[in-house]
């Protein structure tokens, strides 16, 4: 059976992808993804993969740790959503940033990074686990470390509200995301896949992150 090719998505909603994502979490994105690198514990100068970067939301956020002397990688399989992320880069004057227009399976980087960043791309256990799997190789030895972002279910009061929102953004937005999808185990699915991961939920504990080193 042909793996489904979520990168192709995003021809239809690349244009309001931004809107989407700030819009979900009130403005608060940079803040979440900044939190989520701290305590992963990224660092000045240091090699960022961002894998599936998108329209380049998380460049702020890792430009802010690293700063000019740092470098990142920037990988997405997806033409529209890889441009907006060049105009952002271009627009801030960050040109410290490779980009590569790549399934991340196929994908032939020639680094030893510091950090692995999913952000917001945790679509399949399987798919994603062989992602992860196929990045450790560009990752230093010993020390690279995988950091994920995303949104999950909250387990809170706000379970009771979270379905209607959750469908009008679905209905209005056209976002891939519903109820449903967010009904997972993250510590299940990705922190299995790593040496004593780190966990820490936040934004009403509608978001996560996992830091650790693979097993
Ligand atoms: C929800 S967006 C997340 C973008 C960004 N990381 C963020 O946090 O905003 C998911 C991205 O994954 C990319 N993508 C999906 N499947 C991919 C694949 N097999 N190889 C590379 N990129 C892929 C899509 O093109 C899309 O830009």
């Amino acid at each position: 059976m042909q793996q489904k090719n979520f990168a192709e998505e995003y021809d239809k909603s690349y244009k309001k992808y931004d809107f989407i994502v700030q819009f979900f979490q009130l403005g608060r994105d940079r803040k979440h993804r900044i939190k989520s690198l701290q305590l992963a514990q990224l660092k000045k100068n240091d090699t960022v993969l961002d894998i599936c970067c998108g329209s380049g939301l998380s460049f702020s956020a890792i430009q802010s740790i690293i700063g000019k002397e740092g470098k990142i990688i920037a990988v997405d399989a997806n033409k529209h959503m890889l441009d907006l992320a060049r105009k952002k880069a271009a627009k801030n004057n960050w040109n410290n940033i490779v980009f590569i227009e790549c399934d991340i399976n196929k994908s032939n980087i020639n680094v030893q990074a510091d950090l692995a960043l999913f952000a917001l791309c945790w679509y399949d256990c399987k798919i994603c686990t062989e992602w992860v799997r196929h990045v450790n190789h560009f990752l230093k030895p010993g020390t690279g470390i995988f950091c994920f972002i995303d949104y999950k279910y909250p387990q809170n009061w706000i379970r009771h509200i979270a379905n209607p929102v959750l469908s009008l953004l679905v209905k209005w937005l056209g976002e891939a995301y519903n109820a449903e999808d967010l009904k997972w185990n993250p510590m299940q699915e990705i922190g299995s896949l790593l040496i004593n991961p780190s966990y820490k939920t936040f934004y009403l504990d509608s978001i996560f992150t996992i830091n650790g080193r693979m097993k």
